[in-house]
């Protein structure tokens, strides 16, 4: 018998044994279980900020919200943050330490839109404010920009509660369409130094320039009443 047969007879005698696949099950179980009510909690959270948009339609006859796009981490990206964050890989612990698992970004038109919409749903009993990060007033040293919101939100199961974290993302269009580019360009392997430093200095004025031109379409609109 050759290597590699004897290799596959391995395989399914001892590492597809019933003891493996049970305690395989035993795992993915509560996880996948975890992962249901992160996709809850998106609802949850999508389902506010539709509201908003519903009612600021019927009483301003305007949509702050454009569009809204939201994720569950992928459970190999999860695995990686899990490694480099060198937390314990129970599903308690990755509960406690992972607070991006659900993602609900929120794009709209006009910045003041974002503070309008991070209040709305901040003064909802509901939801309580875990963190903030104002990266429109502090925007990180390549350009990026957007207002990040880590907050627990209630889902409501058979016979319990369950307060489920979710990163709330806010941007204008013009900032999304910026974070795409440079999160395309950022794992664009082979690029030469000379060519990533050129490009990072044309992404932070692209950036700038973008920054500037919201404010003047708020503007705009502002002075339209
Ligand atoms: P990480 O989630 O590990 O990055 O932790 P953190 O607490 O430093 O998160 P932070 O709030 O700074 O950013 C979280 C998310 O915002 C990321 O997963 C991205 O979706 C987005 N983000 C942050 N910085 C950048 C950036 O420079 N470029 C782009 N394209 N997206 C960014
Ligand atoms: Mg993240």
């Amino acid at each position: 018998m050759n290597i590699q047969d004897k290799m596959k007879d391995v395989v399914k005698d001892y590492v597809m044994s019933d003891a493996v696949l049970d305690t395989i099950r035993a795992n993915m179980e509560p996880m996948e279980a975890l992962m249901a009510y992160y996709r809850c909690a998106i609802m949850e959270i999508e389902t506010k900020f539709r509201v908003l948009n519903e009612q600021f339609s019927l009483q301003y006859d305007r949509n702050p919200i454009e569009t809204i796009k939201s994720r569950t981490k992928s459970i190999e990206s999860l695995a990686k943050k899990v490694r480099n964050k060198k937390i314990p890989l129970s599903v308690q612990s990755i509960e406690e330490n992972i607070n991006d698992i659900a993602g609900v970004r929120v794009i709209c038109g006009f910045p003041e839109d974002i503070y309008m919409l991070a209040d709305c749903l901040l003064k909802q009993d509901d939801i309580t404010l875990i963190e903030r990060k104002d990266y429109i007033a502090n925007p990180k040293p390549n350009g990026y920009r957007s207002l990040h919101l880590i907050v627990s939100v209630p889902i409501f199961l058979k016979d319990e509660k369950k307060n489920m974290k979710v990163e709330v993302q806010l941007r204008t269009i013009a900032m999304d369409f910026w974070a795409s580019l440079e999160h395309k360009i950022r794992y664009k392997k082979n690029l030469s130094e000379d060519v990533q430093e050129k490009l990072a200095q044309e992404l932070l004025y692209c950036a700038e320039q973008s920054a500037d031109l919201d404010l003047r379409m708020q503007n705009i609109r502002n002075e339209l009443g």
